[in-house]
């Protein structure tokens, strides 16, 4: 009886798979090669060794001590979907490790797509969410670990302090990219000849992780979608730290209770929601912040009429309704472009006018404080912070050495490589790696007369994902890393399928312009209706421009229903 009916589940199976019905238990027949075996070859070749209880699969997906995020494939099983992916896990040397998310064969065989996700700031571990909500669409995905597991800063200051820095700035990198390539072929046993193509997508350090596998080894990627990316690390530190500075001056610090940065942020958008040019939107998302920042420029710090209705009274009290004449003054120095203090030439990018909010973080001086302590102390190995302007040369200066010495600084030639694709993406709110950074990026790498490049920028997106929940809930979901950061939301984006289409999905977008040569001069961005259900709906979509084009709105201000419409926008 039963070996009866576990001939009619295969015949089922079989009936499925030529039907492509989603049948769960047919798609772990592809499991039968996620073995040691298949892989010893290609270790041996490359060195290195098979991590203890790997290959696994969701039934015993191993949880290595202090590795609770493991647990992706038994999630994924307890759903109900993923269960014939073959999880890997290799040591490549005693402190690099690699994860490859290897789907079924049937479904990979489709595309023969391999995909590279990157990490974030200075954390070690894979990223195994973004493994995941990849290999459910049958990318294998591969994740460094970048040479060490903390999530904290002190790995940096261990006794072999050099080797693991260098191999967070781009050696676990380089190691894993060619070894994954290797491994992927060997469970997959492509026909000679038949192409495999080779992804990447990160945001922030994931983002310049990208640019800068392509200037240690050009072969690496075939395209690559790059998110905010923290390319210009010799500014980033030093900037950090002149934001606390900045904050400590001028009186920019959050103190309890009295929303400072809720209300700079809610004039900017009372200010420019609605009144500046390719802007009458009255959506609280600023669609053009550089004629923003030109309203606020042009009106006095003083008496300014963009500041109306936030003075404080003649002595400068704060209190919970005004902004004190300094912190008008230290927030639009945080706008400016950063000089360096002795000779005023160029030391790191300013923020957008929108990204107040997202700045907050670095704007609290205790927990900033925290962290420039612990980059100087166990990454330039000694005490500097930026807490005068003589110091603050000492850290630039600092911090260019130790890059010398690491090497995890990106440069935007990169991205003119000929046999590269590339969609690069910011959020004009972003308030970690400011999207003027990121615009210098794209304007090095040949701007909008680079073929192989096509860049975004999102009205009203914050740095990567939106840790805040913004009331505003902007669309800027376009398939970027994250989108399982949220408890739920990677079974949106395993559901709805449309989702997964060029049109929607910025990596899907990359891969089509790989395979077909068509680039992407639209996106149509996303937001959900969040935590409502186990099934996350759309809430709204809008069309992104790639530059130099920018998205207008073109019908009845008045109506919510086409501001919601993307059939009412142009690129223009
Ligand atoms: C990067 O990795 C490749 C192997 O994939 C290797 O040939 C090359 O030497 C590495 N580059 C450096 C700078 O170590
Ligand atoms: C700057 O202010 C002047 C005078 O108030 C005005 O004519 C001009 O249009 C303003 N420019 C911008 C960009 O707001
Ligand atoms: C804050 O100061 C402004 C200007 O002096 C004043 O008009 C306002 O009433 C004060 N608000 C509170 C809550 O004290
Ligand atoms: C799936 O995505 C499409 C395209 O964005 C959208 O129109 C549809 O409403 C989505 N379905 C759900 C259930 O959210």
């Amino acid at each position: 009886m039963t070996s009866l009916l576990v001939r009619w589940v295969y015949v089922l199976a079989f009936l499925g798979q030529v039907l492509s019905m989603p049948t769960i238990e047919t798609r772990q027949t592809g499991l039968d090669r996620c073995k040691d075996v298949t892989f010893s070859d290609v270790i041996k070749k490359f060195g290195g060794q098979i991590a203890t209880g790997s290959p696994y699969t969701w039934q015993n997906e191993p949880t290595p001590v202090g590795l609770d995020k493991t647990k992706v494939l038994n999630v994924a099983g307890s759903l109900g979907v993923g269960r014939d992916i073959c999880g890997l896990r290799v040591n490549v040397t005693p402190n690099i490790a690699l994860e490859l998310y290897l789907p079924n064969p049937t479904k990979w065989n489709a595309n023969k797509r391999i995909l590279t996700v990157g990490n974030g700031a200075f954390m070690g571990g894979t990223s195994r969410y973004d493994m995941f909500s990849r290999a459910m669409h049958d990318y294998a995905v591969m994740s460094t670990n970048t040479g060490h597991e903390e999530w904290d800063l002190s790995w940096a200051n261990k006794e072999n302090q050099d080797t693991l820095q260098a191999d967070w700035a781009w050696r676990a990198m380089n190691s894993s990219v060619g070894l994954a390539k290797e491994l992927v072929k060997a469970y997959y046993q492509p026909a000679a000849g038949s192409v495999v193509r080779s992804y990447y997508s990160g945001c922030s350090t994931g983002g310049r992780q990208g640019i800068r596998q392509m200037e240690v080894n050009p072969s690496s990627f075939d395209g690559m979608l790059i998110g905010a990316p923290a390319w210009n690390v010799r500014s980033a530190m030093p900037v950090l730290s002149r934001i606390a500075w900045i904050s400590r001056t001028y009186d920019l610090e959050d103190r309890a209770g009295t929303d400072l940065h809720q209300r700079l942020y809610k004039n900017v958008v009372d200010r420019c929601d609605t009144t500046t040019k390719g802007d009458n939107v009255p959506d609280r998302i600023v669609s053009n912040s550089d004629d923003c920042l030109a309203m606020f420029k042009n009106s006095s710090i003083e008496t300014g009429a963009v500041w109306k209705g936030y003075d404080c009274d003649a002595n400068q009290t704060p209190n919970t309704t005004c902004i004190t004449l300094d912190q008008r003054r230290g927030f639009m120095l945080l706008l400016d472009t950063f000089l360096n203090p002795s000779d005023k030439t160029y030391a790191g990018d300013g923020f957008d006018i929108t990204s107040i909010k997202d700045l907050a973080v670095f704007l609290d001086t205790g927990s900033i404080d925290g962290f420039n302590d612990e980059f100087s102390k166990y990454f330039i190995g000694k005490q500097t912070k930026w807490d005068s302007d003589e110091n603050g040369i000492t850290l630039l200066k600092d911090t260019i050495d130790w890059d010398k010495k690491v090497r995890a600084n990106a440069q935007g030639a990169t991205l003119k490589n000929d046999k590269l694709r590339t969609i690069l993406y910011t959020g004009t709110a972003d308030g970690t790696v400011s999207s003027i950074g990121t615009r210098r990026l794209f304007q090095d790498a040949g701007g909008s007369s680079n073929a192989n490049l096509a860049y975004f920028e999102l009205p009203g997106m914050p740095h990567c994902t939106d840790t805040t929940l913004g009331a505003e809930n902007v669309p800027w979901y376009i398939g970027g890393v994250n989108i399982a950061s949220f408890d739920g939301s990677y079974k949106w984006w395993m559901d709805n399928k449309t989702l997964q289409g060029p049109a929607y999905d910025a990596l899907t977008a990359v891969a089509e312009w790989v395979e077909k040569g068509t680039k992407p001069s639209t996106l149509i961005a996303t937001a959900f209706q969040r935590g409502t259900g186990s099934r996350w709906a759309v809430s709204r979509q809008r069309p992104v421009c790639a530059s130099p084009l920018k998205q207008v709105f073109n019908g009845d201000v008045t109506k919510q229903a086409e501001i919601d419409d993307v059939n009412k926008w142009v690129c223009k």
